[in-house]
């Protein structure tokens, strides 16, 4: 069975009182519509049909990257005017899956799930059950439990309003059903719209029966009109990834302060403090230990590292048993060898550090290759730039580099150099050599500081 996609993304989201299209703003730090494609990937191989509304340039844009296929709908005259903007995309004899683009968190289970109730007659609706059904589609079963209408809240009785069974509105209907039902709905309701769920109707006078799954957890449902609710949807997510990373036995020591937005993959008894945010793809091997309050994106982390406090980390690899922080920052294209330590307020960018080096204090290293057991003084900087192209600062095994160093780029500094406190490196040192371009220090005796004579100078 051949599925074909469709996606419901053309509503206007005014209560989000954005400039931003509804649908691209971000759950996890990917936008809905794309939760919503990368689930509906997981039941069908074919090219998803998304509609959007009138003026959807911005959607079209912000999807560039993913294959879409396109329908416009100019007019929002409901879900049902929506579906009849694709008939001409949807290939008759496939099972066409109605999602929308603002109801992130459904999961491929449940679409499965979907899918298989409507794998004996062509049709299915998938439900949940409310505590608080109001504004939803209601669902109006027999005394049998078939499937007969779905009322919307606006035209539903008082004993219909009582029904805590909603339609979430996703749907699986066989193609050639969709071409026959969608051009006869019509719009004879208390909206004037034509409602996709009038399917469900003449499904039943035609005596085909409707089949449905009912969502275990509600949540799955949920819909985006407002940033409440967008940001309800998000603690949602975080808070079934952070589940599931405690279920896979790390250690969160407080799940809710925990907010993932990429993948996060964890070897075994890995640790991770409050407030750590991981962006991007992000894999931390068996051991690693993440204080409080870091900043983690793509980046390789190797079994035994401990993140101290307070570092931004982006675009690193990071070599076994290192220290990172506190207060650092790894700018993308570092890596760090085994045993590596890099301390308070130092910046590193492009550079390659190898194993049982120390950048501990106040420094940055931009451009450079270190070799192995170097230790870079605080206050070292590599000057990389010229002020219109960089350089590179090469620092070979074993070189000591005293405090405040400046290493003028391009430079070659020899395996076992020591670099005297307080160098300007200009040229290249050859292996084994000390080097050192301070000026020297003078003492004078007898030296008086300047002093203000003043008469009142005391009363103040
Ligand atoms: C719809 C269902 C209702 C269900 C509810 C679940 C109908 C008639 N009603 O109601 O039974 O309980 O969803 O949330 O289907 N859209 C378009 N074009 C339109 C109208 C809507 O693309 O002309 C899209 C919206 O962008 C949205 C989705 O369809 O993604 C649902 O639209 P919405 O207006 O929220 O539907 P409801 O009236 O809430
Ligand atoms: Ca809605």
């Amino acid at each position: 069975m051949s599925v074909t996609v469709v996606v419901l993304a053309a509503g206007q989201g005014k209560r989000m009182h954005s400039d931003l299209p509804k649908v691209l703003h971000q759950v996890a730090g990917k936008p809905m519509i794309e939760h919503v494609l990368d689930s509906a990937a997981a039941v069908s191989d074919r090219v998803p049909v998304v509609v959007h509304g009138h003026g959807g340039e911005q959607l079209v844009a912000g999807l560039a990257h993913r294959e879409v296929k396109w329908a416009e709908q100019r007019e929002q005259l409901g879900t049902g005017h929506a579906v009849a903007q694709t008939l001409d995309q949807l290939p008759a004899d496939d099972t066409v899956l109605i999602l929308y683009g603002d109801v992130p968190l459904l999961t491929a289970r449940a679409l499965r799930d979907l899918l298989e109730a409507a794998a004996d007659s062509g049709f299915a609706v998938l439900t949940a059950r409310m505590p608080d059904p109001s504004g939803y589609g209601r669902i109006v079963r027999a005394r049998d439990g078939s499937l007969l209408r779905i009322v919307e809240h606006k035209d539903a009785s008082t004993s219909e309003l009582d029904i805590d069974e909603i339609n979430t509105g996703i749907m699986a209907v066989h193609g050639s059903l969709l071409h026959k039902w969608i051009p006869a709905l019509g719009n004879d309701n208390a909206q004037g719209e034509y409602y996709l769920t009038d399917c469900v109707a003449m499904a039943v006078a035609e005596g085909t029966a409707v089949g449905s799954a009912t969502l275990a957890d509600a949540a799955e449902a949920m819909g985006v009109n407002n940033r409440r609710q967008l940001a309800e949807v998000e603690r949602l997510y975080q808070g079934r990834l952070a589940d599931a990373l405690l279920e896979q036995g790390v250690t969160l020591i407080d799940p809710s302060r925990l907010d993932v937005r990429g993948t996060l993959e964890c070897g075994r008894d890995v640790v991770i403090d409050v407030n750590v945010v991981f962006e991007g793809r992000v894999c931390l091997g068996d051991g690693v230990r993440v204080g409080p309050n870091n900043v983690i994106r793509d980046a390789q982390i190797d079994a035994g590292v401990e993140i101290l406090p307070n570092c931004v980390i982006e675009s690193v690899t990071i070599g076994p048993s290192s220290r990172i922080g506190p207060f650092a920052r790894l700018r993308p294209e570092t890596t760090l060898g085994r045993d590596v330590h890099i301390g308070n307020f130092v910046e590193i960018k492009k550079s390659a550090i190898a194993a049982g080096s120390k950048v501990n204090h106040l420094a940055y290293v931009g451009d450079a290759e270190i070799g192995e057991r170097v230790n870079v003084g605080a206050g070292t900087i590599t000057c990389n730039y010229d002020g219109a192209f960089k350089h590179k600062t090469v620092l070979e095994d074993d070189v000591f580099v005293g405090s405040d160093t400046q290493l003028v780029a391009p430079v070659r500094v020899g395996r076992g150099v020591t670099i005297g406190a307080g160098t300007t490196v200009t040229e290249d040192v050859e292996a084994g050599r000390l080097v050192i371009s301070r000026v020297r220090q003078k003492t004078i005796s007898g030296w008086e500081r300047p002093r203000k004579d003043k008469p009142d100078a005391g009363k103040q």
